[in-house]
């Protein structure tokens, strides 16, 4: 971009932005700085991206008291992507089959919420669903050997594609044989750990046909499931064995899963990863997630041990908000949005719940506050040219020739202290590789009865800290993808 296409362009922001009166000049290069911020549209060219061929299986190492996994984005880690807008499209498409699929669950247990029973035996465990949208793998030892799995803080059970298979999606590992692990063994059906998979996945254990197994199912509201039987073996995270994690030894797997071995389940649930790993890490764990884009890893952290984070701003916490006819789910109480230092208003804020999920990609706001987010926006970020709408994407921009363009700030605050500062790769989501369709990446969601869900766009470089112990989620800056 030229120096006076630049000038051009910053001048009409300010134009757009600021009061245009003489007492306001002082005050602009202030505001500019504070809240705004400049996104180099070069650097998120996604055609110059080029990605490892082949990065399984992911880091891991033990410090301190703690456990750091290495987490990449799937798709650093796939085959070089010929297509990228088709896969930048595709994206959004299987996240909002996730994000009907989730609502459709709430909507499930809430109504069902006088009958437990009921419930319990029609609720579709949903999240964990599509596999193509949960983006962010980490690699551990089960049994004696790697296994790379998909991280998923909206679903409880862990599970791995196992032999012998009678239907089982290609997966870039060798699929785990049971009968190679002397520390393998079955659960049986009579256990209290098959009866506590009902309230993890929403359908009951069985006992197996001539076998006392504990058989689960898992299904995922789109066609995807995983089936089979729950067992246990030794899980070791970074040195750090686990002996006797339950897991589901899945048998018949369908779903977009992209060649991971199975999903890794850090839910709240009684069955769920967090939970069974109590007494080591204590119910704490946390993660950075980085940018496809980025060279480095992310990280997935399981443990309380602060000094291991990389952030440069303080973490803030909020509470969680238990739901207790939705277990799994991590819910928190957004009380305000601000945009370029504007605090927004709308009286859903402090009333309605939240869901905070690693799986889901575009954050869904409700419709009224979609609307005053989305005007504030337009108002900041005006004088580009306008470009189609892009499925969910209601507010996109043509900047095909422009090399870097200012953005507002955004952050989401929760509770009375915490906020999410969203990063700056996190606001403008690309549907076309060369930035000719460029949208702001939040959704509506299509009516005020649904619940609102905080997506990991907008939940990259930052510390997002997990404390079931104390029901805490916790917010930081970090950069993850740069070690
Ligand atoms: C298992 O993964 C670790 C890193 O997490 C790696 O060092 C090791 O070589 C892998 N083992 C096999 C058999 O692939
Ligand atoms: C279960 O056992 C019965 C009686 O031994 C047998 O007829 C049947 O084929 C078995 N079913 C399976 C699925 O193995
Ligand atoms: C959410 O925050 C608002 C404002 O601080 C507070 O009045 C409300 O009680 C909170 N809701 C929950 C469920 O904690
Ligand atoms: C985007 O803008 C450029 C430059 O004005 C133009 O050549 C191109 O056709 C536009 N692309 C689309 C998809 O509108």
């Amino acid at each position: 971009m030229s120096l006076f296409l630049h000038f051009l362009l910053f001048s009409l922001i300010l134009h757009a932005y600021l009061p245009t009166t003489a007492a306001a000049t002082a005050a602009k290069v202030a505001v500019k700085g504070v809240n705004r911020q400049v996104l180099s549209l070069k650097n998120l060219d996604w055609r110059r991206q080029t990605n490892a061929a082949n990065c399984f299986p992911q880091r891991s190492r033990t410090e301190k008291n703690a456990i750091i996994l290495d987490l990449h984005h799937k798709d650093y880690c796939s085959k070089p992507i010929s297509d990228w807008n088709q896969r930048l499209q595709k994206h959004i498409l299987s996240d909002q089959i996730r994000v009907h699929a989730l609502q459709s669950r709430i909507k499930t247990a809430l109504f069902n919420s006088f009958n437990q029973e009921l419930a319990q035996a029609q609720i579709p465990l949903v999240s964990g669903a599509k596999l193509q949208t949960l983006n962010y793998i980490v690699t551990v030892r089960l049994g004696g050997r790697n296994v790379t799995l998909i991280v998923d803080t909206g679903s409880d059970v862990t599970w791995v594609q196992c032999e012998p298979c009678e239907y089982c999606y290609n997966q870039q590992e060798p699929l785990f044989n049971p009968s190679q692990s002397a520390s393998y063994s079955s659960i049986l059906c009579e256990s209290n750990t098959c009866q506590n998979l009902g309230s993890a996945t929403g359908n009951s254990g069985v006992c197996g046909v001539n076998s006392t197994t504990c058989n689960y199912y898992v299904s995922y509201g789109d066609g995807s499931y995983t089936r089979g039987d729950l067992a246990s073996d030794e899980l070791v995270l970074g040195n750090t064995p686990i002996k006797g994690f339950v897991f589901g030894c899945g048998r018949a797997n369908d779903g977009l899963f992209g060649g991971a071995s199975g999903l890794m389940g850090l839910g709240r649930s009684v069955l769920s990863m967090v939970s069974q790993t109590f007494d080591v890490f204590e119910g704490v764990f946390s993660y950075c997630l980085p940018s496809v884009t980025d060279k480095g890893s992310g990280s997935l952290i399981l443990g309380d041990e602060i000094s291991l984070y990389k952030n440069f701003s303080p973490i803030s916490y909020t509470n969680l908000i238990s739901n207790p006819m939705l277990p799994t789910f991590y819910f928190l109480n957004l009380t305000g949005i601000s945009m370029g230092g504007v605090e927004l208003q709308d009286p859903t804020f402090g009333k309605r719940e939240m869901l905070i999920d690693s799986g889901t990609v575009i954050t869904r706001l409700f419709p009224s506050v979609y609307n005053v987010v989305k005007s504030e926006f337009l108002k900041q970020f005006s004088g580009f040219p306008k470009a189609p709408s892009f499925s969910i994407l209601d507010t996109c921009f043509n900047l095909s020739t422009y090399e870097e363009v200012e953005i507002p700030t955004f952050k989401l605050h929760f509770g009375t202290d915490a906020e999410l500062i969203v990063d700056v790769t996190g606001i403008l989501y690309f549907a076309k590789a060369d930035a000719s369709q460029v949208c702001l990446a939040i959704a509506s969601l299509s009516d005020e009865e649904e619940v609102g869900i905080i997506g990991n766009y907008q939940q990259k470089n930052t510390r997002v800290v997990y404390n079931t112990k104390a029901s805490t989620v916790g917010f930081a800056k970090e950069s993850c993808g740069s070690d």
